[in-house]
């Protein structure tokens, strides 16, 4: 491997066979993403166990590996077994003619239209895990662990729109441990020389089997009770497994036209334990932000105000810009998936003017593309403004939080549209604000990018309508 270590930047190390580099980014992937940026410029070629990976800074490169020479590239194989090994085979985790078919089947039920008719679940789940965990008198105050409210409000969501199951926090505790069991061991064994075969006694099998079983038994035990006794007419339609199991593929060229119940169980899955970490993470930052700027929660007040925004109005939220200008800031600064874009090249290509030989893994460092001054002035700050209307142009692909092209994510309208519903609800009924002295902790890569130490922010419930805080 080469290294061309610059003035001013730390030398990579490298050793042999790129292990120190290796065990570099295993430790610190955003940092490490960071100081090959510094010491290589806008493409770093590494060879690691005599494996190529380029790491690809520049937007334009990165549309072209995602969007313009998509079919020049795969999702990697060794990723998608790990993931396989726990999720099953669903629509992230199954390729070519397989994937188009699962996705063709789902994304329907994931358009803007039909994620509004979800709308009402979400409300109620929303209205549900908050009353169980915040405040419930005006005036009345809590420091709260945000990572676990997030995680609790947003698998009350995912839990009440995919299966109309209303949870326990009981309930949230077990499952998110079980969800993150699975997504460690994960991110562990992507950094093993090799993927271990089933009956291998390897580290962390035995908590990986236990918390697969658990997540399994879930999904298990809906899907069989929906089967047995299907919803009566004025329900059926409301959930994502009513939609999974009457959709239909319209044109279809391979395999059936339906989802076979193994197919619906893996999916469930799939859209389960990324349906509520990634928008967790997303939320734990927004609020951690809103706690430290309370100046740009007034204003999110004074929006609701005069768009006349109320509670049985919640849709309207998802067409605020301001609201929704600040959920995307948050995700700039924080994206929630860091971890998850690389590809492998399916034959020699040419990206930029950089030859990318074919079997290199591309890795897209969304962390890097997010806080690159030459798409984002003054990167490090927070400022919402970026994202509202008439504001200057994005470059193309500096801004990935939901990734680009085929893959691009299936629940982006139906997370956007939960985000937003939380956010309005969190800002209508409460102050926040950081303990005295405190800032935000540092992210850590743990599949989604999480806070290294508990996030603490004290909510104070204040008079929930909106127009008697109208902004002067
Ligand atoms: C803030 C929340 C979310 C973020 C930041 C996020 C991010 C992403 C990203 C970056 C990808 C693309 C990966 C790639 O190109 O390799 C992806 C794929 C995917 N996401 Fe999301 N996601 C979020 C929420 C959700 C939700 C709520 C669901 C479903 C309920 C979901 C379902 C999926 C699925 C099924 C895929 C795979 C699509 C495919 O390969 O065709 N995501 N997500």
């Amino acid at each position: 491997m080469t290294t061309k270590p610059t003035a001013g930047v730390s030398a990579i190390r490298s050793g042999p066979m790129g292990l120190s580099l290796l065990a570099d980014i295993q430790k610190d992937p955003l940092g490490a993403a960071g100081r090959l940026h510094g010491c290589f410029g806008d493409v770093a070629r590494l060879t690691i166990l005599f494996r190529r990976i380029y790491y690809f800074f520049d937007p334009e490169a990165v549309r072209q590996i995602l969007v313009g020479h998509h079919a020049d590239f795969a999702r990697e194989t060794r990723l998608l077994r790990i993931l396989e090994s726990f999720q099953g085979r669903n629509v992230l985790t199954s390729e070519g003619q397989d994937w188009e078919r699962q996705r063709r089947i789902l994304a329907p039920g994931f358009s803007p239209k039909r994620v509004a008719g979800y709308v009402e679940l979400m409300d109620a789940a929303i209205n549900d895990s908050v009353r169980e965990e915040l405040p419930a008198l005006i005036g009345q105050s809590a420091v709260v662990d945000v990572d676990f409210l997030t995680t609790r409000v947003t698998m009350d969501v995912i839990l009440r729109t995919l299966f109309s199951h209303v949870t326990t926090r009981e309930e949230t505790s077990r499952i998110s441990t079980a969800i993150r069991t699975l997504t460690r061991q994960s991110m562990r064994e992507v950094f093993w020389p090799f993927i271990p075969p089933k009956w291998l006694p390897y580290p962390g099998r035995a908590a990986k089997l236990k918390s697969r079983q658990v997540i399994h038994s879930l999904i298990a035990s809906q899907v069989d009770a929906r089967t047995r006794a299907p919803r009566s007419a004025d329900a059926a339609g409301q959930d994502v497994l009513d939609m999974m199991l009457a959709a239909r593929d319209d044109n279809p060229t391979t395999g059936s036209a339906t989802l076979s119940s193994q197919e619906i169980h893996d999916n469930c899955f799939l859209l389960f334990s990324a349906g509520f970490d990634t928008a967790s993470s997303a939320l734990t930052w927004w609020i951690g932000l809103m706690a430290k700027y309370p100046s740009v929660v007034d204003q999110l007040r004074a929006e609701m105000c005069s768009e006349g925004v109320t509670p049985s109005s919640m849709e309207a939220v998802a067409r605020l810009p301001y609201l929704n200008a600040t959920i995307k800031e948050a995700m700039r600064l924080y994206p929630p998936s860091t971890a998850l874009i690389t590809r492998v090249a399916l034959r020699d290509v040419v990206i930029g003017e950089t030859p990318v030989p074919k079997g290199t893994l591309a890795i897209v460092p969304i962390w890097q593309l997010h806080h690159d001054h030459r798409s984002f002035a003054e990167p490090g700050e927070f400022r919402p403004g970026r994202f509202m209307p008439g504001a200057p142009e994005i470059p193309r692909s500096a801004y990935l939080p939901f990734g680009a092209g085929p893959h691009f994510c299936l629940g982006q309208h139906f997370a956007s549209m939960e985000m937003a519903l939380i956010a309005a609800h969190i800002v209508r009924n409460f102050d926040l604000s950081l303990e005295p002295g405190a800032v935000l902790p540092e992210p850590v890569v743990d599949i989604a990018l999480k806070p290294k130490t508990t996030l603490r922010v004290r909510f104070t419930r204040r008079q929930g309508d909106i127009g008697a805080s109208r902004v002067q």
